[in-house]
């Protein structure tokens, strides 16, 4: 066996073979199952996006209305785990809440057919129905009211929204949304990606691969980064502290939230459609003064990190984004986790049709035959 370069981060390092999603960092191209992102973002939905990266093809019409109808069907949960959500405490982060709660999925449909594909199928279904009620439900819970059922009449994108605010949303609002959960449906082999392939290779159930990557992505170096850019825009407070705050911020060497990507050398193509979103979105419901400080910040990044790669990835206007909608901050990460289900479990699937348990090496820098030292003599 050829022995690698040890890589931090595993970077250019494959991990797998995949044809779900293609991404092209020097020319900012993202590509799933072949089609670019800015054509799924015009002319597809969520279910749909959804479908394709799953099974491989765009599903012809009577294919999407019957995975449509499944999902409405599966949307509500069980008063069991809408009564266990209940316990959790309401300072909890929602991420925690979905992890817990996706987990707990397993406890109620844990078995684990791996070779049947209507197992399969049922566990996408119900993996994709029942996550945006369970992110809607914490949200209502923890303010101490009771979650909204699911509405069968409302789409996917909209019937989370009314979920979420108790009320209907605007067509545009709710077209704007889903285009979002597109976005961020797939990315290639990205932490928690590379985190669900890793828990799937060891043949455990479907609802055990999502919770882990939904751990993977609460982390503020990876889906965690929308949330932390609305704190920044908000600690910058002008267009005209812009300059010097960045000036700080690159003397201490702190990252700025929402720019840089492992892959992405120029402006991440989804920023760009979800950047035009929120154009619309302030066209429709009023401007919003923290855009003009997230111009001002991505015009004086460019100046000083042009030359590094570092320009705004996926994370820089989402959350602007999702604050017109009137979402809360801190479901800004769960909001991208109801997206990326689709991912992992296109990821689930290839991965169970190529298995082999992961298990790297790794370059041990420890001592040998050390003494064990008795604890008094410690
Ligand atoms: N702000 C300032 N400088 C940056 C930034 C940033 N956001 N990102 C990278 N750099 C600099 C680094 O300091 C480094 O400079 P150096 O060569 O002088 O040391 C150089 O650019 C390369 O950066 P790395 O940290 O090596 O890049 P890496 O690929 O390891 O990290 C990451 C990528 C984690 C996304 C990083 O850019 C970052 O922390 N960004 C901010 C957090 C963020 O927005 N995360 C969301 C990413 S998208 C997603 O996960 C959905």
């Amino acid at each position: 066996m050829t022995v690698c370069e040890y890589k931090p981060g595993l970077e250019g390092i494959p991990a797998a073979e995949s044809s779900i999603s293609y991404v092209d960092g020097q020319q900012g191209i993202l590509e799933y199952r072949g089609i670019r992102i800015e054509e799924l973002a015009e002319t597809s939905t969520f279910l749909e996006t959804s479908y394709l990266l799953i099974w491989g093809t765009l599903p012809t019409t009577d294919e999407l209305t019957k995975f449509e109808d499944e999902i409405r069907f599966h949307r509500r949960i069980k008063y069991r785990i809408r009564d266990m959500m209940k316990c959790f405490p309401e300072t909890g982060h929602p991420m925690d809440a979905l992890q817990a709660s996706a987990a707990a999925l397993g406890l109620f449909y844990s078995r684990r057919a791996l070779d049947n594909p209507a197992y399969i199928r049922e566990a996408v279904v119900r993996l994709l129905a029942k996550i945006p009620t369970m992110v809607a439900a914490f949200e209502l819970m923890r303010k101490g009211n009771d979650p909204v059922r699911p509405r069968d009449d409302l789409g996917y994108a909209a019937n989370f929204l009314y979920m979420l605010t108790e009320r209907e949303p605007d067509p545009l609002a709710a077209r704007i949304f889903d285009i979002c959960l597109t976005l961020h449906a797939e990315h290639t082999m990205n932490a928690s990606t590379f985190s669900a392939r890793v828990t799937a290779s060891t043949l455990t159930d479907p609802y055990a691969v999502v919770a882990s990557a939904v751990g993977t992505l609460a982390g503020p170096l990876h889906g965690g980064a929308n949330e932390e850019v609305i704190t920044m825009l908000e600690e910058i407070g002008s267009v005209e502290n812009v300059r010097p705050w960045l000036e700080n911020c690159l003397e201490r060497k702190s990252k700025i939230m929402g720019f840089g990507h492992r892959v992405y050398k120029v402006k991440d193509p989804r920023a760009t459609i979800l950047q035009n979103l929120a154009e619309q979105l302030f066209e429709k419901f009023g401007h919003d003064k923290y855009y003009d400080i997230a111009l001002e910040l991505e015009r004086a990044v460019e100046e000083k990190l042009a030359h590094k790669g570092i320009y705004p990835n996926v994370d820089y206007y989402s959350g602007l984004v999702y604050r017109k909608m009137g979402i809360p901050t801190d479901l800004f990460t769960p909001v991208f986790a109801i997206a990326r289900v689709a991912g992992w479990l296109a990821h689930w699937k290839e991965q169970l049709g190529e298995n082999r348990i992961f298990r790297p090496t790794q370059i041990y820098t420890g001592s040998h035959n050390a003494p064990c030292i008795p604890i008094e003599e410690r």
